[in-house]
């Protein structure tokens, strides 16, 4: 497992190989554009606030959990050291996707491009000019707690489940909260959009993530989805229905999509509270918008969590090493790929979702290549970017597991790691929304790609067979 480093250099070579010719000019152009733009005084109220509004203000603003607002100019200065090396690792805004691989067009996308990194690194560098504060951009308002966000669209929510109440301590080690609600529903109804929130503000900045999980007993199928050795490859769940973290307050789910509830269910919550220095009590909340009564979308949106292992027992991650796992799981159905989640803990370092098609060509689909286990980031694919694949497709995650002392993220390199619920012990998984489309859909779907394919070796996010 030593090689493990290699291993990764070694797929990056390949990967970097199989770039089109497309790829390489477009940035090579962004580099002439970054060395031309370089005298260009840059100044905080002209040029760097538009870019903190767009990039950061959402999560750094007063009342948010954030350790730093970053609206004035005032507010900005004592971090600037700070900011500079976050934004140049690509640490902020979180966003831990490899953007030289793969689809790179998402429905959520919240990084910096590499010009606007630029920008940032040379108007530090440059003594962070304030510049003439009657060039800064309108202030942006941002939503009450108190409102939903999804009212204004929806109308209120059809349903608002809570979870108990928990006390989180001023200090203490991090908790998690797992208490059931029942959903109080007499028959099957579709779910067309989801928002979450803790239930204050003082009760966001003590809660890290939360967890809304579907609890059902689906027809014909095994009521505990446990990985097992007989079935490694994806376990299904009725659906997780929302994760709340900051920066994501609420799901939509495509036209004539949606979640199936049914009556009976309950909500398993899982909320990762961190103490802050001062007690705090709180729970969260899930509003739930449905589907008029007589509605029935035409597709069923699952959640899946496909193993990147062969399953918990080939998790083995010796001491001061990087380890590698993959995982394989062949689609039984023509299908619609609308996410991806990693899921790691402490020793997490990267993961990669790759198809594998009927022909034997592979595709890279995404890769996280610095995975951060206190942002367990979504990756929702682009309407037209979102990959449909055919029948018989394999999907293969591949991770990554650095236990060596590199990993700032690591509690002890000396240790053994293997499998377990614990944050120092290791899982591996990827959180898939898949949509299952039926042999015509797919047909329909691959004809009209086909009338405006891609030029032959570019690197498309939709795959046709
Ligand atoms: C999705 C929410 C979110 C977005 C968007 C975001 N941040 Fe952050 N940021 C956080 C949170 C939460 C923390 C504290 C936890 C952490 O460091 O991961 C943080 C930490 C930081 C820190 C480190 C502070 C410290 O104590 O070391 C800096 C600097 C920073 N952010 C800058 C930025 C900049 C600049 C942007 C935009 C270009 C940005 N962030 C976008 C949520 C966000």
């Amino acid at each position: 497992m030593a090689n493990g480093k290699s291993l990764t250099g070694t797929w990056r070579k390949i990967v970097l190989r199989g770039l089109s010719s497309i790829a390489l000019l477009t940035f090579s152009g962004e580099m002439y554009a970054g060395g031309v733009n370089s005298n260009k005084p840059l100044t905080f109220s002209k040029d760097i606030a538009p870019i903190f509004q767009a990039k950061c203000e959402e999560c750094h603003h007063p009342g948010t959990p954030a350790p730093l607002s970053l609206i004035t100019y005032q507010d900005t200065r004592p971090w600037l050291a700070v900011i500079r090396d976050r934004v140049q690792k690509r640490q902020m805004p979180p966003w831990h996707l490899d953007k030289t691989v793969g689809i790179q067009e998402f429905a959520n996308d919240r990084s910096l491009s590499d010009e606007q990194i630029d920008e940032i690194v040379r108007w530090i560098d440059s003594g962070a000019p304030q510049g003439d504060p009657k060039d800064l951009p309108p202030a942006k308002t941002w939503p009450s707690h108190s409102e939903w966000q999804l009212a204004k669209q929806f109308g209120e929510p059809d349903l608002v489940i809570k979870s108990d109440d928990y006390t989180v301590a001023a200090e203490g080690q991090d908790v998690w909260w797992r208490p059931f609600s029942q959903i109080p529903l007499t028959e099957p109804r579709w779910v067309r959009a989801v928002e979450m929130r803790p239930g204050t503000i003082a009760g966001a900045k003590v809660t890290h993530h939360a967890l809304a999980q579907l609890e059902q007993v689906e027809p014909g199928t095994n009521p505990t989805p446990t990985p097992t050795l007989d079935n490694p490859g994806g376990f299904v769940t009725p659906g997780l229905l929302m994760e709340w973290a900051i920066g994501k307050n609420f799901d939509i789910y495509r036209p004539n999509t949606g979640k199936l509830l049914l009556p009976g269910s309950r909500i398993r919550w899982e909320v990762h509270y961190h103490s802050v220095g001062e007690t705090i009590r709180d729970h969260v909340e899930l509003a739930v918008y449905l589907y008029p009564k007589d509605v029935t979308p035409k597709y069923r949106t699952r959640l899946f969590a496909f193993q990147s292992s062969c399953g918990p027992a080939c998790l083995d991650i010796p001491p001061n090493s990087i380890a590698q796992t993959q995982g394989f799981t062949v689609l039984k159905q023509p299908a619609r790929i609308e996410n991806f989640q990693p899921h790691m803990h402490l020793r997490g370092k990267a993961m990669l979702m790759e198809a594998i098609l009927p022909d034997g060509t592979t595709r890279v689909l995404s890769y996280v290549d610095h995975f951060n286990f206190n942002w367990m980031n979504n990756y929702i694919y682009a309407e037209d970017a979102a990959p449909v694949l055919p029948k018989g497709t394999v999907l293969r995650f591949t991770a990554w597991y650095d236990n060596t002392a590199n990993n700032p993220s690591n509690p002890d390199p000396t240790q053994w790691v293997g499998w377990g619920d614990r944050t120092i012990d290791e899982m591996g998984h990827a959180w898939v929304n898949v949509t299952y489309i039926s042999d015509e859909d797919y047909q329909a779907w691959a004809a009209a790609q086909k009338a405006r394919a891609p030029a032959p070796g570019s690197e498309g996010g939709a795959v046709v067979h």
